[in-house]
């Protein structure tokens, strides 16, 4: 009986066998899907710390070694030797792909990456100065209405047709939030180029200039794209399967992740680092700014620091930090705030309070400074977030369809609420 868990009901002696699963990797999972029947009782794990709601093959991350792997490769290999595009594949199939998958797999893409002419319009409904995440929620279920009634998301054929669809739709999606809100007009793809020169060249090319991305910008977005692709089943994407489960169109699926993804908790933290580094100003004032996470009575965080499952250094802000100092360094940029991220970032890790509760810097620590070497707006950070974990939320929605456990997502709860209680008309209410 070693590959079970009983659970035994104190007050009424009653138990149950629970079976033990074990994964490839990672700690051991209770199965308790019988709790309920046999108990008749429920689980609480508020923030879910202690729940797999799921099974999956795709990443796998060790929160105490610091580990992340797609598809069972590692980020850093990933980082080095891959491009953002390639790992997508990886994402989807579960395979690096061959040259000629590799060539077909980009074409495919690249026939994806016009949006129907109508939907430019629907940008224009926006004030010029709203936030481009909420653009970009709007437009990405707006596109759901194109292809509603058209997408079996039963058909195997048809699910990979959507994945590739998102991911060649989203560079210009993306590019029209950035666009609409300073004012310059829409540029079509170009698909002479790559993936990310060809979403370079759709946010940042003028009318009257002629424009070529610089190469080591093209590599740092190439990169940060990689290590945002995907991060298992964190906030938006649970919010993207949770929709998913209720057969939901998978544009709108997307849609939701990108609202949880809006968050400063979650993606939104790349803009909030940005903020908190302008605020502090100078590393003189750094101890100020720490004293302040740490005060129990004031709702400012460190941002860009701890993690719900890395106790560790989160491995992508490991790369994230060497990338920034590679880029301005090619770039000849001498960037005061990349300073303060640094002296801040040694401090803190010295701080008994940053020890005792394992926090270290997370991806959004730095990647709002690549960002904004590149000359990127902060609040088009998230925005870029979402376009690079959009493929993370296709292949976790693919895997979702065919998932033998698929059923809807359904919650339950610990009722704190009323006893039952009797109406009173409001003319006999106190
Ligand atoms: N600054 C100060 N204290 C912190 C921080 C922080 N950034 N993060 C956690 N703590 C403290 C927290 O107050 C608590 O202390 P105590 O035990 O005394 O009550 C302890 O550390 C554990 O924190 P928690 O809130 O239970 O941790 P969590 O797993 O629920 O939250 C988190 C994880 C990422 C939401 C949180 O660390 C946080 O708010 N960080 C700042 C925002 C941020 O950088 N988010 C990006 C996350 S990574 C990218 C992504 O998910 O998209």
């Amino acid at each position: 009986m070693s590959d079970t868990v009983t659970i035994i009901d104190n007050r009424t002696g009653k138990q149950l066998n629970c079976p033990v699963l074990q994964g490839v990797m990672g700690p051991p999972v209770i199965d308790i899907k019988h709790l309920y029947k046999e108990l008749g009782m429920f689980t609480y794990d508020p923030g879910y710390g202690s729940t797999s709601s799921c099974k999956s093959a795709i990443t796998y991350l060790d929160g105490e070694q610091g580990v992340l792997m797609y598809r069972g490769y590692p980020i850093e290999q990933l980082a080095e030797q891959s491009t953002f595009l390639e790992v997508c594949y990886l994402l989807i199939y579960g395979e690096l792909p061959s040259r000629l998958q590799m060539d077909e797999w980009e074409t495919g893409i690249k026939m994806h990456t016009m949006t129907h002419e109508h939907l430019s319009r629907f940008y224009t409904g926006y004030r010029y100065d709203a936030h481009p995440m909420s653009i970009m929620g709007g437009v990405v279920n707006a596109i759901a209405s194109y292809y509603h009634d058209a997408t079996d998301i039963y058909d195997a054929g048809q699910r990979l047709m959507t994945a590739k669809r998102v991911i060649g739709k989203m560079p210009n999606i993306a590019s029209k939030c950035y666009r609409y809100a300073i004012g310059l007009p829409f540029v079509y793809p170009d698909n002479s180029l790559s993936y990310i020169e060809n979403f370079m060249n759709m946010t940042f090319s003028k009318p009257s200039e002629k424009y070529k991305p610089s190469p080591v910008a093209v590599r740092a977005l190439d990169l940060l794209f990689i290590l945002h692709a995907d991060h298992e089943q964190n906030a938006s994407t649970s919010t993207v399967r949770l929709a998913a489960s209720a057969e939901t169109n998978p544009f709108a699926c997307i849609a939701a992740g990108i609202a949880t993804l809006w968050g400063k908790a979650h993606g939104g933290a790349n803009e909030a680092v940005i903020k908190m580094l302008e605020e502090i100003e100078h590393p003189r004032n750094i101890r100020k700014f720490l004293d302040r996470a740490k005060d129990k009575d004031d709702s400012f965080r460190l941002m860009g620091f701890g993690h719900r499952v890395y106790k560790n250094y989160d491995p992508r802000a490991t790369i994230i930090r060497k990338a920034c100092h590679e880029l301005l360094g090619e770039m000849g940029l001498n960037q005061p705030m990349f300073e303060i991220a640094m002296e801040l970032e040694r401090i803190a890790l010295e701080d008994g309070y940053f020890i005792e509760r394992k926090l270290y810097p997370n991806v959004d620590f730095y990647s709002g400074l690549i960002y904004q070497a590149l000359n990127i707006p902060s609040e088009m950070f998230t925005v870029m977030f979402a376009l690079a974990r959009s493929a993370g939320w296709v292949a976790q929605w693919m895997e979702l369809m065919v998932d033998s456990d698929f059923r809807i997502g359904r919650p339950r709860q610990l009722y704190i609420g009323k006893e039952k209680r009797d109406y009173i008309p409001i003319s006999q209410r106190s």
